[in-house]
Parts: structure tokens; sequence; C-alpha cells
């Protein structure tokens, strides 16, 4: 038997290289060897409010996205997770026993409440019931999550053992974290400020819908310093960021030439940047056009949603009704 992966996915709209790198093409591999439920969390998104229609268009930007980089809608259950409200009953059922203290100190609960003072809601407490439900209706064995999520994973399992011992069974296991180890690609922005995406400014970020003027611009206008002054210097933040990105969209090879060039101090970083800039779009511009193509076929992206939803009901159906009837109903 395949082993069980529940991974949910952010609404947020566009992804950039570093999502890309990051998390979507490790997804879009396990797809491969795991049984695999991938999920968009607009339930969970609705901690802020977002407006409706924005709300629609992330979903199905997203969705595309993901079918665009090559996850294999008949392989994986893609689905939103607003298609499941099977999520929903599980999710009831697991706040009734998840502790104010517990849901309080939990970090991300802390930290969001203090970014937003004034919109601090029983969602927000709750997010880690509900994403506890999203993983648990699926008996997961393993979710591939970053470090910010290992709390909500840990406290999936304080859950899982909790609702066993209550009722004196030995229903839910413990999921646990997939790492992707080095698997996991790096992107830093554009502005040497950290993580590609980090900065609110659009600039510092290659989005995969970015046309290939965009792009070059982008890249044409990143920042740099006014050049090494030493031979075999180390390269300052703003400089080691566009080399990463060499390395990643250009190729080693070509690496090797710039960070010779860097090294004997003979190099011109708009050389560089041009190479970069065609690189990039040469690996962008196919994803591009096809995330427009899917985006375009309302009726294949409903299909694929539906289809994914009425594969996760499956397992999502049963663990419900086993719960219903371990708790008494
Ligand atoms: N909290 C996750 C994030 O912010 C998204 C998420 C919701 C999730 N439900 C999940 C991730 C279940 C893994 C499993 O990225």
């Amino acid at each position: 038997m395949k082993k069980i992966v529940v991974s949910g996915i952010r609404p947020t709209g566009n992804l950039h290289l570093g999502n890309y790198f990051g998390a979507l093409r490790n997804f879009i591999k396990m797809q491969e060897e795991y049984n695999c439920y991938f999920f968009i969390a607009d339930y969970h998104s609705l901690t802020t409010h977002p407006h409706p229609e924005h709300l629609r268009q992330n979903v199905k930007q997203i969705l595309a996205t993901y079918i665009a980089c090559g996850m294999d809608p008949e392989k994986v259950a893609i689905y939103a997770q607003s298609d499941l409200p099977e999520t929903v009953e599980l999710y009831l059922f697991l706040n009734m026993n998840a502790y104010l203290g517990e849901l309080e100190r939990c970090t991300s609960f802390k930290d969001k409440a203090r970014q937003n003072p004034d919109n601090v809601n029983a969602g927000l407490l709750t997010y880690p019931t509900l994403m506890a439900a999203d993983i648990l209706i699926h008996k997961a064995d393993f979710v591939p999550v970053g470090k910010d999520q290992e709390q909500h994973l840990e406290m999936t399992r304080v859950f899982a053992q909790r609702f066993n011992s209550l009722y004196g069974v030995e229903y839910f296991g413990f999921p646990q974290a997939f790492n992707f180890g080095e698997n996991l690609v790096k992107i830093p922005g554009l502005d040497g400020s950290g993580k590609m995406g980090k900065s609110e400014s659009g600039n510092n970020a290659i989005f995969l819908t970015d046309e290939d003027a965009v792009i070059r611009k982008k890249i044409m206008r990143a920042t740099t310093d006014s050049g090494p002054v030493e031979m075999n210097q180390e390269k300052p933040e703003v400089i080691a960021n566009l080399f990463q990105l060499v390395k990643v969209l250009c190729g080693e090879e070509v690496y090797k030439v710039y960070d010779e060039a860097y090294n004997n101090c003979t190099i011109r970083y708009g050389d560089l940047k041009k190479q970069l800039a065609e690189d990039t779009i040469k690996f962008v511009a196919p994803f591009r056009q096809r995330i427009a193509e899917i985006l375009a076929d309302d009726a294949y992206l409903e299909k694929v949603r539906r289809e994914g939803a009425e594969k996760a009901r499956q397992s999502a159906a049963k663990t419900v009704a086993e719960v219903r009837r371990i708790i008494g109903f």
C-alpha cells in the first residue's frame, strides 16, 4: 500500500520562482510514489476575510499553476478545501478536545494576533484544529511542511492522541513531517534582502506569470554594488543572490564562468544580468503560457476540482462516519 501524503496550499494567487523551487516542484515529484491529497486551503484563508472575487480568482490561479507545473489530476487528488465539507465536521469534533491554553500558546496564533490586534477571531485561534482535520481526515502518514508549520503538525499529533485516549481506541495515527532536505532549493530575491517574495514589492520576485519584458526589466534593475575590488573576495548579499539565481537558472557551467570573472575582478554585472534574464525567460515562458491556457478553460478547471473532491471524499466520508460511530452518534 502506498503511504498517504496530505498538504494544504495557501491560496496566494501568483506563484514565484521561490515557490516553484521550494515546495511546488517537490509536491509534483511526490505524486509518483505516494497517495497524495493536495488541496487549496481556502477555508483557512477566511481568517483574513478575503474579497469573494479575489478568493475565487486565487483558488483558480493556484489550481492552474499546479497543473501547469506538472501536477497530474489523474495521479493525485487535487481539490479545494471548501469542496470537502466533511473536513468541517471533523474540525468541530477536534475542537471539543482542543484547549484554549494550548491554542493561545501556538506561535503562529501569537504572531498573527500581534500583527492584527483588531482581528483576533475564533477561526484564527482554531487554525491548528482545522489543519489537523485536513490531515487526519485522510489518515495521512506524511505532511510535507516547512519549519513554520512544524508546530501545527505537532499539535495534530496531540489532537490525534487525545482523541484516541478519550475514546479508548487506536484510531488515528501520528502523521510525520516529510522533509525535502536538500531538494528544497532556496531562491533569493532580486534585492538581496533574503528570500524571494519576502519583501512586499513585486520587484523582488519573478512570478511564473511574468511577461518576458517584465522579467528582463526586473533582473536588469536588480540591486548590485560597484564591483569586487580584491581578488577572491567574499560576495556580499546583493551579489550572492544573483549568483545563486545564475546557478539554478543558467546552470553550473555558466555559473563557473561568472564566478571566475568575479574572483579576478573582471566581471561585468550587465553581462551576468543579461544572461540571467534570457535563461529565466526561457524557463518561465512555457509555464506562463500553460497557466494562461488552463485558466482560459473554466470547464476543465471545474472538472479537475470536482473529480479531485470526489476522490478525497472517498477517504473523508469514511473517516467521518467512523469518528461519528466512535463518539457515539
Ligand atoms: N497552514 C499551512 C500553511 O500556511 C496550510 C495548510 C492548511 C496545510 N492545512 C494544511 C498544510 C494541512 C499541510 C497540511 O502553509
